[in-house]
């Protein structure tokens, strides 16, 4: 991701943020505890919402543009047991079934290999142990907002680090062979019309 990309990022965000992806990360981060994972971290947008029953939060952040802001952000609010990494989520750096929870959100679209990153989730989780998801995704198959993300996809990923506009995640949390206990999919409210579908909720290994 480019500097200016990371700079202006959670400008870009703001309306959405304020419309409703604070209200979805809260009611997903209340439900989190213990030892938790946090893959492509960004900015740090989750961060104010995870609860004193988490006991150990590790943030994963690759770019290092991202990775400054990020770091500067959990700075400034003095949190404690949290660790920053700049791994990725194809090749966490953590042993098998080390984390109660994975937190993954806005980040599934942009990763290298997304069946790779589940796999590694799955195996970092415990038994049990649960991938909390918010991600924006592909429109339903044949509707035009679908026509327009594949058309706009390629330069998309180019200057938004590598985000895909048409991944279907759901699919792939599924075929990753992680049970999906909840999932809400709701519009984006604020967000531009081609990253507008979303999906939210909780998946469990099993
Ligand atoms: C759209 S931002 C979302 C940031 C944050 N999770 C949020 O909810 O605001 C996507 C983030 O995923 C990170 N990312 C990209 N590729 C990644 C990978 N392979 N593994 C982990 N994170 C990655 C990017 O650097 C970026 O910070």
């Amino acid at each position: 991701m480019s500097f200016l990309t990371a700079f202006f990022y959670d400008r870009f965000m703001a309306k959405a943020e304020e419309a409703c992806l604070k209200d979805w990360r809260q009611e997903l981060l209340k439900q989190v505890s213990g030892d938790v994972l946090e893959i492509g971290a960004g900015t740090g947008a989750s961060i104010g919402f995870y609860s004193d029953r988490v006991t150990n939060l590790v943030l994963t952040e690759p770019d290092k543009h991202m990775c400054k802001l990020l770091k500067l952000n959990v700075s400034n609010r003095s949190l404690e047991n949290i660790q920053i990494s700049d791994g990725t989520a194809e090749q966490i750096q953590a042993d098998d079934e080390s984390f109660d929870f994975v937190v993954a959100s806005l980040v599934c679209c942009s990763l290298s290999n997304l069946e790779t990153g589940l796999h590694e989730i799955k195996r970092v989780l415990r038994p049990r142990g649960k991938l909390v998801f918010l991600e924006h995704v592909a429109a339903a198959d044949g509707t035009s907002r679908r026509r327009w993300q594949n058309r706009f996809n390629p330069i998309w990923r180019t200057f938004m680090g590598n985000c895909h506009l048409n991944r279907e995640t759901e699919q792939a949390i599924l075929s990753a062979g992680l049970n999906i206990k909840e999932i809400k999919r709701e519009s984006m409210r604020k967000a531009i019309p081609i990253v507008r579908p979303t999906i939210r909720g909780i998946a469990e290994k099993a």
